[in-house]
């Protein structure tokens, strides 16, 4: 949520600052903008909108000077216009910023009371009069900036660079994540390593309360207290990690496609495939004696730890609680003495899902946690990690690594089962093995889109489209709703099959089509009496399933045919057409499929 770098180089910045821009695009785009110390004075160049629009700005207007900061907005104080794009600036200092200053307004009035003008909409701006003004009253740069800090309530990560100060740029972390790149006499920050790829692979990352002084020769760190410390330097292996589109015309298409291969790396790294067992870490807890798993997340890591409540109840016999990582956490709800939460998350950064990881934690729990970014807070902060092994996912909306985090899911729910007797070592077998043909049977599904496209003219039409599913259909239900209204705009609702009588089915008429996911499973009967309601009602029944279409016993508007699988894999296999649908609806439509209007990829504000 915002993305922000700062360079120290040897040479003029500004390219290399849209070009890590370009690596931290995912996490908001609602405008960007970089500043230098040009001369000895503060410039800057802003655009709304992409960062192309900052480019051409460039082309027609460059900005020179070896110091720099840059930032990609996510709009959260002041509708996205350019008088509100980052950096802010004063004639002495100029700042990025990602999170949300909570106390801006106080010191808002504060400031302006002493005679400061603001001129954005934003709460970064006060960073900027609070700085300037304690530089007015005689401190230096470093103590004007540490005497903010001392004021500032909220999440943030802060780039700052100052006027007449060539060799000098202050970072500051709290909540919201920042990685400090060392290079040969020159050195970077970035919100994450991604950024610092192109620059270098030697990272220091800052923790919580953190704040650097930073020169070119290289980095001193202080605690929250003003205390120096040591902050580890690791070799980050995100600049082997190639981010293009390759032959796909989208990031979303190309992660989609990567599945096979990148479920394939997440299962081996917990399948014994010889013997066909299940192999997870060391989480420090007796799987055997767990009294309760409490799984949290938002969004689409939500659905996955939902899909794994089902699973750990069905195959482990553990009572499982989920709930939204924004509910849990302040609904207070009491957690069992030595109970496991489980927290999933494809950034690790989601300002959420990491304070419910942290209110679990005061609460006596063992905390794990599914991550896709192995760096990240969320699993620095966990006791164990189960790494999804997606690589990075730059499409918005989550695909690859939805499947990677069913994959890590499905392998704990078996450890689970075996520890606790509830199922034998055969039965163990047989679920291995099915795991290991997903890739295979995704594949397959993968060869020929045509059915999406044709289907994509019947979804584009509609005003509201209704997904339903039973048991482990019913999470695919809700995460083929929530891809296609977020990159086709188009409203959809996943509900339990079983629901639809309580309420929605009041909805159906001839112009709403009804996707339903009813694989070959000990349910289908029943969702089948759910589509002939549908179908009674006149409402157009897309199938995604491998049961004969006889079966249904109406006329669908069309079948998607999936291959047949073990009931376990379901929720990996129906992931694929759910994705493909929303994929090729949005398409049709003309949307920006990879980044679509009003979100970011990592949300790391409340
Ligand atoms: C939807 C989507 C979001 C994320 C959610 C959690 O396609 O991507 O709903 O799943 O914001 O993000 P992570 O997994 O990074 O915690």
């Amino acid at each position: 949520m915002c993305g922000i770098v700062g360079i120290l180089g040897g040479k003029s910045v500004a390219t290399d600052l849209v070009d890590a821009l370009r690596r931290l695009e995912y996490r908001g785009y609602d405008s960007a903008g970089i500043a230098t110390v040009e001369n000895g004075h503060l410039d800057r160049r802003r655009a709304e909108g992409k960062l192309r629009n900052l480019e051409t700005r460039l082309i027609a207007e460059p900005l020179s000077g070896r110091t720099g900061i840059g930032h990609t907005r996510w709009a959260t104080h002041g509708r996205p216009i350019e008088r509100n794009a980052h950096p802010h600036m004063s004639a002495k200092v100029s700042v990025v910023h990602n999170g949300i200053i909570e106390n801006f307004r106080e010191l808002k009035e504060r400031l302006t009371a002493k005679g400061h003008v603001f001129e954005t909409d934003t709460d970064t701006e006060a960073v900027v009069h609070l700085i300037t003004d304690g530089m007015q009253n005689g401190l230096d740069s470093i103590s004007a900036v540490r005497e903010a800090l001392d004021q500032l309530r909220g999440a943030f990560a802060l780039g700052i660079i100052f006027a007449g100060e060539d060799d000098l740029m202050i970072a500051a972390r709290q909540g919201s994540p920042l990685a400090i790149g060392h290079g040969r006499g020159e050195m970077y920050l970035g919100s994450d390593a991604i950024a610092l790829a192109p620059f270098t692979d030697a990272i220091t990352y800052l923790e919580e309360g953190d704040w650097a002084v930073m020169r070119r020769a290289g980095a001193e760190v202080f605690d929250r207290d003003g205390a120096p410390v040591t902050r580890p330097l690791v070799k980050s292996v995100a600049s082997s990690l190639l981010v293009d589109k390759g032959n796909h015309r989208h990031f979303m298409a190309k992660e989609i496609h990567e599945q096979p291969e990148v479920i394939s790396h997440t299962l081996s790294n917990y399948l014994d495939m010889a013997n066909g067992r299940v192999s997870i870490p060391d989480l420090g807890i007796d799987l055997a004696t767990v009294p309760r798993v409490t799984i949290s997340a938002c969004g689409t890591a939500y659905y996955a730890g939902l899909v794994g409540k089902y699973w750990i109840e069905r195959y482990a016999r553990v009572p499982v609680e989920i709930d939204i990582a924004s509910e849990l956490r302040y609904r207070e709800a009491p957690l069992p003495e030595g109970g496991l939460a489980l927290f999933v998350s494809q950034s690790g950064e989601t300002a959420d899902t990491l304070a419910t990881l942290r209110y679990a934690r005061a609460n006596g729990q063992r905390i794990a946690s599914i991550v896709n970014v192995r760096t990240s807070t969320i699993a620095r902060e966990s006791d164990a990690v189960l790494p999804t092994l997606a690589g990075p996912e730059i499409g918005v909306a989550s695909t690859k690594a939805f499947t990677c985090q069913l994959s890590a899911l499905a392998c704990l729910a078996i450890a689970l089962g075996r520890a606790r007797g509830a199922i034998s070592e055969e039965q163990e077998q047989e679920l291995v093995s099915a795991l290991i043909e997903v890739p295979r049977l995704i594949s397959t599904m993968l060869v020929d889109e045509t059915p999406y496209v044709e289907l994509a003219h019947l979804l584009s039409k509609a005003r509201d489209v209704l997904y339903l599913g039973r048991g482990l259909s019913y999470p695919l239900a809700l995460e083929g709703a929530l891809k296609l209204k977020e990159i086709s705009y188009i409203h959809a609702e996943g509900y339990a099959a079983g629901e639809l009588k309580h309420g929605p089915i009041a909805l159906i008429d001839e112009a709403v089509p009804v996707i339903v996911v009813a694989p070959e499973d000990d349910l289908l009967e029943k969702t089948i009496s759910n589509v002939q309601e549908v179908a009674a009602r006149g409402g157009q029944i897309v199938l995604i399933s491998n049961a004969d279409p006889e079966k249904i016993g109406c006329e669908l508007a069309a079948h998607i045919k999936i291959p047949d699988a073990h009931p376990l894999t379901y929720p990996l296999i129906s992931a694929v057409p759910v994705q493909l649908l929303a994929y090729h609806t949005a398409v049709l439509m003309g949307t920006d499929v990879d980044q679509p209007r009003n979100l970011a990829k990592s949300v790391t504000v409340e």
